[in-house]
């Protein structure tokens, strides 16, 4: 399989990657981070690709297509993990509109540029597993994170509405919401925040990386063809629906 990964640097997008790359399959690691990129590319070696670019700019998702149509011949896959929380532990009245914006760039407007350059293509194919990921914030909202709850709402919704336009070309279109996976990202939150969000967990305790690349896994394969528009539970019992 070839499969682009977004924010494939750190936490989940590089945990995703390594599980991926072992099994055999061929990644394209795109992410504004040069210095992990570089990293991962002494680590993983030349046969996988690597793009650096800022997925706020929609010129982004065109560079990273051509990195791939001047190397490979399908596009299999695309997984869309890059993403920022944005200020945290704030109230509503004190969330700065400029950072709104900029959760939004990143969280929403990326996904939809990456897909629109990637549907052509799989349509093309008759095959395609794309994977979003959002967040437990998008369906329940976490109170204090009012840009990323939105902008993880808006991520299941375009799923779902993309899910359903794709669904007779063997394309499938699926997000994951996990709770809270210890990742660079949580660890950058303040101490509260995160009180909050594992206080939630029925489980008690963080997901792991191995939870969500097995699961993503799965959403990717080839068998899971009969799941579409859906959004994955990665939440420990938090959300049973
Ligand atoms: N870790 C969790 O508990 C958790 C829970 C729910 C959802 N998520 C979601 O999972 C995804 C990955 O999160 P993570 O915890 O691995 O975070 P992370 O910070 O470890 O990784 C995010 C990656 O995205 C990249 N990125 C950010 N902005 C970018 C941009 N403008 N252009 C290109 N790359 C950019 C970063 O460089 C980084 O490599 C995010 O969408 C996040 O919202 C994480």
């Amino acid at each position: 399989m070839n499969c682009i990964i977004t924010g494939a640097a750190s936490g989940l997008g590089e945990a995703l990657t390594l599980h991926l790359t072992k099994l055999g399959h061929k990644i394209c690691l795109v992410d504004h981070n040069d210095t992990a990129l570089q990293r991962l590319r002494k680590k993983l070696g030349g046969e996988h690709l690597y793009v650096t670019a800022d997925l706020t700019n929609p010129d982004a998702a065109k560079k990273t297509l051509s990195v791939t149509d001047a190397k490979w011949s399908t596009v299999d896959a695309l997984v869309n993990c890059a993403g920022i929380t944005g200020q945290t532990n704030r109230l509503t009245n004190e969330v700065e509109s400029e950072d709104f914006e900029q959760v939004f760039r990143i969280n929403v407007f990326a996904i939809f540029h990456m897909m629109k350059a990637v549907l052509p293509i799989m349509k093309k194919q008759q095959f395609g597993r794309i994977l979003n990921v959002a967040s437990i914030a998008g369906k329940d909202g976490n109170a204090g994170m009012l840009a990323y709850s939105a902008s993880k709402a808006a991520v299941i919704g375009m799923t779902k509405a993309a899910g359903k336009e794709y669904a007779e070309t063997g394309i499938t279109i699926n997000a994951v919401a996990p709770a809270v996976i210890r990742t660079p990202m949580v660890a950058a939150l303040p101490k509260a925040q995160i009180k909050y969000m594992t206080d939630k967990i029925p489980m008690k305790r963080c997901g792991t990386l191995d939870e969500f690349v097995h699961l993503v896994t799965f959403a990717l394969s080839p068998e899971a063809s009969f799941t579409t528009g859906f959004t994955f539970d990665l939440s420990g019992g938090r959300a049973v629906y």
